[in-house]
């Protein structure tokens, strides 16, 4: 007998659940979305749960909270296989993948420090992204970006 494998935390009525979000990455989407020790947001968070599909994942779940556009853009930079799912009264009304945006603007700080984007000048950050295994390339200064893009989300 094959027993059904579904996290099971106490449902939400309306809210987020960010599912399949790559195994380990679960508190960087916290930092992503804001979410302190210190705030009060209501949140489950599922870390290491098996999945089918992708063997094991993280899963985050915020009541009453819809994403931002530019938060769910910089998910998909951690986690490119994440699923948004919104809730309401109970259900899941609506689901989307997250997408990597072909260029990211003020989002990521380029890792040069010589670069025009650090600088005093009025110059935002701005980033191509290539797939695979994420790359950003600094439309300023081409440096390129491959490892440890959450530490220089802005
Ligand atoms: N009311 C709710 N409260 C909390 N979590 C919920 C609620 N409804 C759904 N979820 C969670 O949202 C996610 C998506 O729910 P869904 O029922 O679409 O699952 P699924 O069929 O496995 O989806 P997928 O095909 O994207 O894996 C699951 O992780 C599920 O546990
Ligand atoms: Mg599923
Ligand atoms: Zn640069």
């Amino acid at each position: 007998m094959t027993l059904k494998k579904e996290v099971r935390v106490h449902p939400i009525r309306d809210g987020t659940v960010i599912d399949h979000i790559k195994a380990g990455q679960a508190m960087n989407v916290l930092r992503i979305l804001g979410i302190t020790g210190s705030s009060s947001a209501v949140i489950s968070v599922a870390m290491n749960v098996s999945s089918q599909d992708i063997g094991s994942k993280d899963v985050v779940k915020i009541e009453n909270r819809e994403l931002m556009e530019k938060e769910v853009d910089k998910i998909a930079l951690i986690s490119p296989n994440a699923t948004i799912n919104i809730i309401r009264e109970f259900g899941v009304a609506g689901k989307h993948r997250v997408e990597l945006p072909e260029m990211v603007e003020s989002m990521v700080r380029c890792a040069n420090p010589n670069c025009i984007s650090n600088t005093n000048e009025p110059v935002s950050s701005k980033f191509e992204v290539k797939k695979g295994p994420i790359r950003l390339r600094c439309i300023y200064c081409e440096h390129v970006i491959t490892e440890n893009i959450v530490e220089q989300l802005l």
